[in-house]
This record gives structure tokens, C-alpha cells and sequence, in this order.
């Protein structure tokens, strides 16, 4: 890559060479993918986003959209030396003034900036989930991220009222509009978001929030059964305005939470499955849980902890969110994030821990999810990290069942070679003919969602 007329029209430092800043960019978080570059774009403004794409475009050169780099699939990683354009740079969160509850974002905005500017307005943002602090909006609206608040705000295809981004051709689209109504033909912002970097770059956006609630409250089932945790989420989604999230795990991943985390036994391991529900709504939410059938369920169950305090709250939240972490710690996960159709959840718990042993019989499989949402992590630790047989057979049950090879992580490069359990040929050649709109040199992210 001669970098020289790229750097003649842009200004001073916006292109890195230095192997020792770059290398905290190739690799990514699970550790799975292990990229290089020769070049690292720093770009500051939509618009040296768009000299840099134009300059890639004439040139030939294929480039990686990263954000903060914690992506599940691997989509934000060059491996193939291609140049990285990380929006980190663009940061700005401002509540748009001519509009009721939205803001304006640039893409390298972290999720808890956004979540922090809102609650300073007070309005919520839609979107949670642990890799808050280093995750950016950019990189959740390329993925349509989801997370913890899904079953009561959607993912993030809802909370996006524009965007603005630039084509592989270096033209800039879209914009930070934002009105609430707009059928003006195509969906710019529903196609762009899920598109994983492969269509365009995503610089700006505008979002919508939501009423700030009064208070929230945690409540904590330890059950025997996953079948019992079905049971709850469909009377609490049914009689509760209050549900905010909706989470299942287990108690693998709860021994290796609580060992590495020094956290308390739950309920003296003697449970096998926990269901994590959180409501939020205005005061008296707690008084709302008590009364009627979700009253009856509280009032039933012996091992029940509720958190209503902040600190309560997140410490019964950290037996969950932990999980990614403390699995990481114990090797490199086979990370197989998944939805199933309600009606198929109990026969994908009876039969998961069969189809992974069948591949390997010394595998540990840990389950974890939004369980609101019908999502499932299946995380197998012990398959070498080629040996992708465990993947193939978990994604091939899966879409027997009904259900989706990616819920909410992207297609990625994981993934892309079984693209087509979930999506016919006709529709892979739709979509790839798509792309080639939107980046004819086929620049942008080559080898993410469609197999090189
Ligand atoms: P990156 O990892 O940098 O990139 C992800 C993809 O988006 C890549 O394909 C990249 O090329 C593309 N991209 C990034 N920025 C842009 C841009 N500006 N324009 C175009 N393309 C771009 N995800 C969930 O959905 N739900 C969860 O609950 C969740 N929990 C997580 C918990 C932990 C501890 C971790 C580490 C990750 C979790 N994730 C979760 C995965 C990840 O955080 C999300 O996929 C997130 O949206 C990625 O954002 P990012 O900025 O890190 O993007
Ligand atoms: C989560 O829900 O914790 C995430 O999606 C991260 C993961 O799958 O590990
Ligand atoms: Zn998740």
C-alpha cells in the first residue's frame, strides 16, 4: 500500500504506520481472530471518511469499518492485511434540540456515553449490554445489536431514525434528519443496519429514546428446570408492563462466575438453571410485582433474590453479565450465538449438551442468554479453534428447529460459510448484488457475511 497521495490530502496524523499503535488494533476480543495491517486510518470527520473510501476505492484497496473491536464474529478484524478505518476518533454525542427525545451521534460514540448523555436529559437509550463502556454506536448499528432491554425497546434497527454513512465509493448518504415519519422509498437506515460494515461506513446517526423509568427492580429465580423458566417468561411478559430484561443461565457458568469473581454460592448450588428478570417503569414497580398472577409467582417460588437498590441490583446482574468474561478466562470459546422459536426451546435445552458431545466428548457447553428474546449464547469450550465441527453441527440443529445462526452477533467471518442455513440462493444473490450497488471494488469488509 503506498499511502503517500492519501496522506497528501488529508491532514497530519489521521494515517498510522507504527506496528506498536496498530497492534492493539488486529486482534480480537474473544482472541479467536488474529489479523495485520500496514495502515491504520484515524479519520476525525464524514468527510475524510469519505477521501480515505475514495482514495481505497481508486486504489484498490480493501478496508476494515472497526469500532471498539469487540465484535463476537470477527468482522472487525483484517485478515488480510486489509487498512483499518476505526471511527474511534468521532465521539460526539449531542440531544438534538429541535425534536423531542433523540440525540445525535457520531459512530465512534461508546454505548455509555450515549446511555450517560440521555439520563443527563432525562431520557433512556434502548440498547444495553456489558461491552458498554468500549462498544460504539457505529459498531452496534452495523451488527443491529440487541443485548439486555431487546424484549421492551427492540434492537437497534429501532432505535435509529437516521443515519448517515459513506458508500465504498467514498459518496456520502443518508443523514441526522431524524424525523419520526419518513416514507420517502427505501429504508436507509433499516438496510444499513446488520450490514456489518460491508455496505457502507457509518459516521453519524440520529437515535430515539425512551421515558426515563422511575425505578427498576431485579428478581432472581434459582429453578430446577429450564422448563420452569419458560413457564415465567411467559406470564411475566404477559401481565408485566414493567419487564425490561429477560435472562437465562445455568449452573456451569455460574460455578465459574462465582470462582473467579469471588462471588457468594447462589442458594448452595443446588439449583441447575437461573431466570434473571428486570422491571422498570414509574414508582411503585415493586408494588405492581406484587399484585396478581406475577404476585402469586413471587410469592411461591423459595429461592427468589430481589434487588431494588442500585448495588443490589447489579450484584445479582454480575452472576450474568460475567459470564463472557469468565469463560474467556478458561480458553477460546467456540462463541455460537443463536435464536430459537419459543415453541422449540425445551427440545433445544433437552437436545444441545448431545449435539456438541457428539462432536467432542470432552467439550464443555455453557449456555447463557436473553432468554426474552428466544437467544441463546452457546459457548463450547474444548474444540481446537479449526476444528469447526462443533459450530457446523449446533448451527445445522438450530435451523432444524426453526431458528436463526445469528441473533444478534452478525454473520461476520465466523459464520459466513453457513449463511446459507438461515437465507435461500435466491436471497444471498440479492443481497450480494446489493453490495455491489453500494461498493463496487468491493472494498468494504471482503470475507464478512459472504464467504470470500
Ligand atoms: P466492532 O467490533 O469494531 O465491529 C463490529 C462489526 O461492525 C464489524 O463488522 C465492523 O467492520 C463493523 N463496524 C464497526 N463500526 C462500523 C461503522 N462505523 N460503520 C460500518 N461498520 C462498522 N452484542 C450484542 O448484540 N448483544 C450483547 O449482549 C453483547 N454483549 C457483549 C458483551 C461483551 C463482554 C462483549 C465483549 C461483546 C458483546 N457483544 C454484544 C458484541 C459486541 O459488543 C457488539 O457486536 C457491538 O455492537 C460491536 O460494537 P463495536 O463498536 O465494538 O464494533
Ligand atoms: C452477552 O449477552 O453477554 C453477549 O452477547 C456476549 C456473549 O455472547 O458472550
Ligand atoms: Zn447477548
Amino acid at each position: 500500500m503506498d499511502l503517500e497521495t492519501l496522506k497528501a490530502v488529508l491532514k497530519p496524523n489521521r494515517i498510522v504506520e507504527d506496528q506498536q499503535i496498530i497492534s492493539g488494533f488486529t486482534a480480537d476480543w474473544t482472541g479467536r481472530y488474529k489479523g495485520h495491517t500496514t495502515a491504520l486510518a484515524l479519520p476525525e470527520t464524514p468527510l475524510e471518511v469519505a477521501e480515505i473510501l475514495k482514495w481505497c476505492s481508486n486504489n484498490k484497496v480493501a478496508v476494515v469499518p472497526q469500532g471498539g473491536n469487540t465484535g463476537m464474529v470477527g468482522g472487525s478484524v483484517p485478515m488480510h492485511g486489509e487498512m483499518i478505518i476505526s471511527l474511534r476518533k468521532m465521539t460526539k454525542v449531542e440531544f438534538s434540540e429541535n425534536s423531542v427525545g433523540q440525540l445525535i451521534v457520531e459512530a465512534g460514540a461508546s454505548l455509555a456515553s450515549i446511555q450517560e448523555k440521555s439520563l443527563e436529559m432525562g431520557w433512556m437509550f434502548g440498547i444495553d449490554f456489558t461491552a458498554r463502556d468500549s462498544a460504539t454506536i457505529g459498531g452496534a448499528i452495523a451488527t443491529n445489536a440487541g443485548g439486555n432491554h431487546v424484549i421492551r425497546y427492540g434492537d437497534t434497527r429501532k432505535q435509529l431514525l437516521d443515519v448517515e454513512a459513506v458508500t465504498g465509493l467514498g459518496v456520502i448518504v443518508g443523514g441526522v434528519r431524524g424525523l419520526v415519519k419518513d416514507n420517502t422509498g427505501y429504508h436507509l437506515p433499516s438496510l444499513l443496519c446488520g450490514s456489518e460494515g460491508t455496505l457502507a461506513i457509518v459516521t453519524r446517526a440520529r437515535l430515539r429514546l425512551w421515558a426515563k423509568p422511575d425505578e427498576r427492580v431485579v428478581v432472581l429465580f434459582g429453578l430446577d428446570t429450564p422448563e420452569e423458566a419458560l413457564g415465567l417468561i411467559e406470564v411475566f411478559s404477559r401481565t408485566s408492563q414493567d419487564i425490561l430484561a429477560c435472562e437465562i443461565f445455568f449452573q456451569n457458568g455460574v460455578n465459574l462466575v462465582s470462582n473467579l469473581f469471588g462471588l457468594e454460592t447462589l442458594w448452595e448450588g443446588k439449583h441447575s438453571t437461573y431466570l434473571l428478570l428486570e422491571f422498570a417503569g414509574g414508582n411503585g414497580v415493586m408494588d405492581r410485582l406484587n399484585t396478581g398472577a406475577c404476585g402469586e409467582l413471587l410469592n411461591e417460588f423459595g429461592s427468589i433474590a430481589i434487588g431494588e437498590g442500585k448495588a443490589n441490583r447489579s450484584r445479582l446482574w454480575s452472576y450474568r453479565s460475567l459470564h463472557t468474561e469468565a469463560i474467556s478466562s478458561s480458553g477460546i470459546p467456540h462463541k455460537i450465538d443463536v435464536t430459537i422459536p419459543h415453541n422449540q426451546f425445551l427440545d433445544f435445552f433437552q437436545r444441545i449438551n448431545s449435539v456438541v458431545k457428539r462432536c467432542d466428548s470432552n467439550a464443555e457447553t455453557y449456555l447463557f442468554g436473553h432468554a426474552g428474546d428466544g437467544n441463546i449464547h452457546v459457548n463450547v469450550i474444548g474444540p481446537g479453534e479449526n476444528d469447526l465441527k462443533v459450530d457446523e453441527a449446533v448451527l445445522e440443529f438450530v435451523a432444524s428447529l426453526g431458528g436463526s445462526i445469528s441473533a444478534e452477533h452478525g454473520i461476520g467471518r465466523a459464520k459466513s460459510k453457513y449463511l446459507h442455513l438461515r437465507r435461500t440462493s435466491e436471497e444471498i444473490s440479492l443481497l450480494k448484488k446489493l453490495k455491489g450497488v453500494f461498493d463496487p471494488a468491493g472494498i468494504l469488509n471482503p470475507g464478512v457475511i459472504f464467504p470470500e
